[in-house]
């Protein structure tokens, strides 16, 4: 054998060997992104949603002279006017006009379910209570005329009063 001959043989194998090699490089490379990718081709319907739902806008402008059907005119019913509360409750007028003093007990005003404190008072008579609320009382602190909301009618603060004793014994 000559020493061409022999080289072709030599070189014909390391080709075959190398074209092997490619082809299996190749078999296993789309193997391998059939495995990572294979979304792409299996399952395109579900890619194809997959990447519209990506990609579609977050809004759209409408031009004026446009139509959405979100913009169309909303039928509104017309809100049933309220009747302003002709009276406030007793509890009304206390946390409105009293709470703020009855409360906490500010300038010695008796607070409200302090039943020691209200007793005395209480003792006094419904008349003379009503008559402080009122009026106004000065004793050891100064109780301004109907807690100094003078809008509020003698009613109201009457009602609040029974609220309160109420509340206190
Ligand atoms: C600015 C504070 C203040 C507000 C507001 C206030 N009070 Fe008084 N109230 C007092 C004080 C202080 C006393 C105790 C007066 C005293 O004994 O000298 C008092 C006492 C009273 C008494 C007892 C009076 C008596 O003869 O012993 C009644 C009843 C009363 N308040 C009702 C009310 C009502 C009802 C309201 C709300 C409409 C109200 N107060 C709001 C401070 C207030």
């Amino acid at each position: 054998m000559s020493r061409d001959q022999k080289f072709f043989d030599v070189y014909s194998i390391v080709l075959g060997v190398s074209a092997a090699v490619a082809v299996a490089f190749l078999v296993l490379a789309m193997k391998m992104s059939d495995l990572t990718q294979g979304i792409y081709t299996r399952d395109a319907d579900e890619y194809q949603a997959a990447l519209t739902s990506r990609i579609e806008p977050l809004g759209q402008v409408y031009l004026p002279g446009e139509q959405h059907e979100s913009s169309a005119p909303v039928a509104v019913t017309a809100v049933e006017s309220q009747p302003v509360a002709a009276t406030l409750t007793g509890p009304q007028v206390y946390n409105a006009a009293c709470i703020a003093c009855h409360g906490p007990g500010i300038g010695g005003a008796p607070i409200l379910g302090d039943a020691a404190a209200w007793a005395p008072r209480i003792a006094k008579g419904a008349d003379t209570l009503n008559q402080s609320a009122l009026d106004g009382f000065t004793g050891v602190g100064y109780m301004p005329a109907k807690g100094g909301r003078v809008d509020l009618s003698d009613q109201e603060i009457l009602d609040a009063v029974t609220y309160m004793v109420g509340q206190s014994k």
